[in-house]
């Protein structure tokens, strides 16, 4: 019979994917969803819908049962811990042969300077590994670097409306992860016959504002100007857009430690692991010119 693979945040923006990577491999697949509707147009078909929340313990645990390969991602929220931690206990107790977590970004996680919310995932590991040393689960943790297409998520808006774009990492440098290589690291660590117990994902590179700029100046042919945001400015911008407190506090910490270039290393380990270059800024950039086309 084949395995079962539950995806928990499987509407979200690396689950959604991870539910679409696994269902391409022929994997029978299920994902944990609050509102069965809202999922439907994001998944294939063949793809079924487990109803449950993070905030309802039990819900967990029923999904659980008799899930043989189990994917765990959340929002940023203050009870990420406390959930992440139920379902990882949920997972073993349901004999779940093999657990895969989205973690955060290493540096975030670094003894003596964690940000809250790498404490949260450190948390989160911590309790894998005890569950896999007391005979549980296998546990992989999957360490993806900034998300290409969050800090660089309003690009395309910006050059529609005119020639500069703003970022809130000031000069540093980031070796950006493309969204859709951390979640085929995330299907691979699903259904791969073996894999390193940490994977961190990110780029090919790291880019700062103004060599991205650069790269816009040779695909566009004229000239775009790279405007750093101080921290306060990069903060408003979220708040605008809906940011709670808790995300603004999280993204403050993040900002500030990027700006250090703690987001530069590039790591080898998406080439090792899924045999091929992760995706650069440059094709998402050329992704996001085409979209907007003669706009910008
Ligand atoms: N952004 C970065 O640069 C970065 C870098 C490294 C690591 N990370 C980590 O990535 C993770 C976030 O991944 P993401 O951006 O893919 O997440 P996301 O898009 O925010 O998706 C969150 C998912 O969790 C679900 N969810 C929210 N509240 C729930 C609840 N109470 N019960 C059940 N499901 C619930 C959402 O479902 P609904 O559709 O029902 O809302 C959605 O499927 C975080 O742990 C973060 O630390 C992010």
């Amino acid at each position: 019979m084949s395995e079962r693979h539950l995806v928990l945040g499987a509407t979200g923006r690396i689950g959604s994917l991870v539910v679409r990577e696994l269902s391409d491999r022929g994997l029978a697949v299920a994902g944990l969803v609050r509102d069965a509707q809202r999922a439907a147009p994001m998944w294939p078909s063949e793809v079924m819908p487990v109803i449950g929340e993070f905030d309802a313990p039990a819900s967990i645990v029923s999904a659980m049962q008799g899930v043989d390969v189990a994917f765990i991602s959340s929002p940023v929220h203050p009870e990420m811990a406390a959930w992440q931690c139920h379902a990882v206990q949920a997972a073993a107790d349901a004999g779940v042969r093999r657990i895969v977590k989205l973690s955060g970004s290493a540096w975030t996680m670094v003894e003596g300077r964690m940000t809250t919310v790498g404490a949260a995932h450190a948390q989160v590991e911590a309790t894998m590994r005890a569950v896999q040393k007391s005979g549980g689960p296998e546990c992989i943790c999957i360490r993806p670097n900034a998300f290409l297409q969050g800090i660089l998520g309003r690009i395309g808006t910006e050059l529609s409306n005119g020639d500069t774009f703003s970022l809130g990492i000031g000069p540093a440098r980031v070796a950006f992860a493309d969204i859709r290589d951390i979640a085929a690291a995330c299907a691979h660590a699903m259904a791969a016959r073996s894999t390193p117990q940490t994977i961190e994902v990110t780029g090919p590179e790291a880019l700062g504002g103004e060599e991205i700029a650069g790269l816009l100046v040779q695909m566009l042919g004229k000239p775009i100007r790279y405007k750093p945001l101080d921290i306060s400015e990069a903060m408003a911008r979220a708040r605008a857009g809906g940011a709670d407190d808790f995300t603004l506090r999280h993204q403050t910490e993040v900002l500030t430690v990027l700006r250090e270039g703690v987001g530069e290393k590039v790591s080898p380990d998406f080439q090792s692991v899924l045999g091929r270059a992760p995706r650069t800024v440059q094709s998402y950039l050329a992704e996001v010119i085409s979209k907007v086309g003669g706009t910008c």
